[in-house]
């Protein structure tokens, strides 16, 4: 196969699907950065790959308060570096109907293991991807289970559930830039790795056996991230994505939509200069739409700027047709915004213009 990144930075790397992840990555020509808490693990992952092609960085992603300071290292070592996998996770049985015996401490960093570090590297890491011209990425596994829970680890599912919404959210708020970060997830089915071991989970017996053969998912990711997907479902966890999932993101896209719109209405937080537009818009000629910018600084910004447009066509439109006072139907229909700006005034132009 090709190569598909030049470096990338591989958070997990240790075992498991982390580990088979990134030696495909390096047998295709991608230098990789490892890393995870086993320091043997990572040693015997460089001498095995070689200086040149690996290095390593031992770290353990819950120590929260000390990833500002991973970053700035990586980056300040590797300032090409355009792509991290965050990859890392851990899986724990809860019984619930015997609340005496649930640990909480371990839920809790189940919790930050899976969702809280990946949600802080996103933070540290993000400054420095977006700086980069060309295309950057944040690649994150999640799980089948955080589409279609399993009963006997609550906490996991809800912590991959919630790592799935943050990135779906992630994804699009990074659409509009800045930068040219993409969001990509990967939703593996069970898989044959250390996290079912019994050092880990000691009522389950033989778990390393558990799910599809490591080399097959492997191949099956690679091939997704070689064909640029975005959303890459693999073996088992295909059934829910295409089933439900795609159509759940439909929804996601069309709320996504309706709530620009509102937040645009109710944002307390639109630059002043809008005001300018607001105040204006109602009695300005078409002629007025090259004073509109192209692109401001947030998408609920650049939704306002495609409303006032419409709305200037639509002032041209009226004033031609009936020589009406371009104010549209009713002061609520009126443009997104405009009552938020100066409401006495949308009200006075609608019933003058009546
Ligand atoms: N295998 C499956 O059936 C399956 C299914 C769906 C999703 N997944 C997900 O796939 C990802 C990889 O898991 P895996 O199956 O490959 O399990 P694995 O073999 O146990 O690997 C887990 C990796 O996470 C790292 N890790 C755990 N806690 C960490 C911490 N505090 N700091 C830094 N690194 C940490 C481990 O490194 P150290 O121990 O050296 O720190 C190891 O490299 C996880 O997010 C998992 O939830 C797995």
């Amino acid at each position: 196969m090709s190569l598909i990144y030049k470096k990338v930075l591989v958070i997990g790397a240790t075992s498991g699907i982390g580990e088979a992840l990134a030696a495909k990555l390096v047998d295709n020509g991608t230098k990789v950065i490892v890393s995870g808490r086993r320091q043997d693990k990572l040693a015997a992952f460089v001498s095995k790959h070689g200086k040149d092609k690996a290095e390593a960085i031992a770290f353990d992603i819950t120590k929260l308060d000390a990833i500002p300071q991973l970053a700035a290292d990586v980056t300040k070592a590797h300032p090409e570096l355009a792509r991290v996998i965050l990859n890392s996770g851990i899986q724990r049985g809860f019984d619930f109907t015997k609340p005496a015996n649930i640990d909480l401490s371990t839920l809790g960093e189940e919790l930050t293991t899976n969702h809280l570090s990946f949600v802080h590297l996103t933070v540290a890491f993000l400054p420095h991807l977006q700086k980069h011209k060309n295309e950057t990425a944040l690649i994150y596994t999640t799980s089948g289970l955080g589409l279609v829970p399993m009963v006997r680890c609550a906490n996991y599912c809800a912590t991959k559930a919630a790592l799935h919404h943050f990135i779906l959210v992630l994804r699009e708020q990074m659409s509009d830039g800045p930068g040219n970060v993409k969001v990509i997830e990967i939703f593996p089915p069970a898989v044959q790795t250390e996290l079912h071991d019994e050092k880990h989970q000691p009522d389950i017996k033989n778990g390393g056996q558990i799910g599809m053969p490591l080399d097959e998912f492997t191949d099956e990711t690679y091939k997704g991230l070689l064909g640029g997907k975005d959303q890459i479902p693999v073996g088992m966890s295909k059934g829910a994505f295409e089933g439900f999932e795609l159509k759940w993101q439909e929804i996601f896209k069309r709320m996504t939509e309706g709530m620009k719109k509102m937040m645009a209405q109710h944002s307390r937080n639109l630059p002043t200069r809008y005001t300018h537009y607001f105040r204006n818009v109602l009695v300005s000629p078409a002629s007025d739409l090259n004073k509109i910018p192209q692109r401001m600084n947030s998408p609920a910004s650049d939704v306002m700027c495609g409303l006032l447009k419409d709305q200037l066509l639509k002032n041209a439109a009226l004033q031609a047709s009936a020589n009406v006072h371009p104010v549209t139907e009713t002061p609520t229909d009126s443009l997104v915004g405009y009552s938020f700006a100066c409401p006495r005034r949308s009200e006075t132009k609608y019933r003058n213009a009546k």
